[in-house]
């Protein structure tokens, strides 16, 4: 067999899939309407584009510091003290290529064959299988969906046993858009202090929360004097439209940040270094870019859910965060479209593709049976024609 075996023991990014398929139409000339993506249809910044075109001239085109360059560390460590009252030194940052790499490099860090990390169903698809690659086990705990997808206490704790070594939050959540409670983060960073579990933070939405203020979870870690071991992974990917720059950090106790640059040196050096000096201005410089695009996601949210509960049969929580709402589609399960059974929701999602080319994300693939994930980073018009397409679609169901 040409293949490891660890390649089969993960699955494909499945929601990039998605984003593929509705290229692959869109590039067929097909026009599609497209829910499923997972990054802010704005441009980066102007001056955080400038700083990429200065960065280029002056010769900022070399290998930096595996780590980061120092001038983004230092940046990094100024953006934390101000925007998440917290305080790092810039050796206990890691800069690397879009938090997904930071994620990987912690799982890699810390967890041995056998270990296991509690994650939190509906997840984003990646987390499962960033324990599985660092050949660890996911365990999967409830949440409760009427209570902003926050941990189901009784079913965390039937699950406890002395394998556990880390739990992944992620709040503002992908593909939820819940948005925690500081007591059931207290809990569970209590939790995490009592059986001594490495808090695995994934706050890559930070800056995209609707109603009432964020609080960094390492924050809440220190006013209440839990002290935990909080890992803190960010990104700039979706707070200054910056994904393709693939540029994220983690911040945490430097034992476990200098492993993880150990494993990321011999992977891929360091993270690119425009997108590092691109990061300075971003993280430095006028945050208004950042309060325009969120106002402009909290309208599209308001939109989004009035005509989503305007849909016959279907449920959706307010999402306070991110840019995803993950409606119930559950009443339409079970029943037929193009004479097809609709057996979950991988197939509801299909027959809405198939009869009126709209792409959502399943999501039986999070984890999370009979809903549906629709991303809201689009404009206003396009909405508005994919709500009424899939209006039609739902319309045409066989009771
Ligand atoms: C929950 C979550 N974490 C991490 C990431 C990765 O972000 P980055 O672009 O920084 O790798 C994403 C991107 O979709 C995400 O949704």
């Amino acid at each position: 067999m040409i293949i490891a075996q660890r390649v089969n023991n993960i699955k494909p990014s499945f929601t990039l899939q998605m984003a593929t398929k509705a290229a692959e139409m869109r590039s067929k000339g097909i026009d599609v309407i497209n829910f499923s993506v997972g990054e802010p249809d704005f441009n980066t910044p102007n001056h955080i584009r400038d700083a990429a075109k200065n960065a280029l001239d002056q010769g900022y085109t070399k290998y930096t510091a595996g780590p980061g360059m120092i001038e983004f560390r230092e940046a990094i460590c100024t953006k934390l003290d101000r925007e998440n009252g917290i305080l790092y030194k810039p050796s206990d940052i890691l800069v690397s290529n879009g938090e997904k790499q930071s994620l990987y490099n912690v799982c890699q860090a810390i967890l041995n064959p056998g270990d296991e990390v509690i994650v939190f169903a509906p997840y984003w698809v990646s987390f499962p299988e960033f324990v599985k690659m660092a050949d660890a086990k996911p365990v999967l705990v409830n949440t409760l969906s009427e209570n902003n997808f926050e941990p189901d206490f009784s079913d965390l704790e039937s699950k406890i046993s002395p394998k556990i070594k880390g739990v992944i939050i992620n709040s503002p959540s992908n593909p939820t858009g819940g948005v925690w409670n500081n007591d059931a983060i207290i809990n569970l960073l209590k939790l995490a202090k009592k059986y001594n579990w490495i808090v695995i933070s994934d706050e890559c939405y930070e800056r995209l929360v609707y109603d009432g203020n964020f609080t960094s979870i390492e924050k809440l870690n220190q006013i209440h004097k839990i002290s935990a071991n909080v890992i803190t992974c960010m990104s700039l990917s979706k707070t200054y439209a910056m994904t393709g720059w693939r540029i994220g950090y983690a911040a945490g106790p430097s034992e476990i940040i200098k492993a993880m640059s150990k494993i990321q040196g011999q992977a891929t050096s360091c993270a690119n270094s425009i997108g590092q000096r691109a990061g300075i201005a971003a993280l430095l410089g006028d945050q208004t870019c950042v309060e325009k695009m969120k106002s402009s996601f909290i309208k599209r949210r308001d939109f989004i859910l009035e005509l989503l509960n305007n849909l016959e049969g279907i449920n959706c929580a307010i999402p306070n965060g991110a840019f995803y709402a993950f409606p119930d589609f559950s009443a339409y399960l079970n029943r037929k479209g193009n004479n097809k059974l609709l057996k979950d929701t991988f197939d509801i999602s299909e027959y809405i593709l198939d009869s009126v080319q709209v792409v959502t994300v399943p999501g039986d693939g999070f984890g999370a049976p009979g809903h549906i994930r629709f991303s809201y980073a689009t404009n206003r018009g396009i909405i508005k024609e994919g709500m009424n397409r899939v209006k039609k679609a739902l319309n045409e169901i066989e009771e």
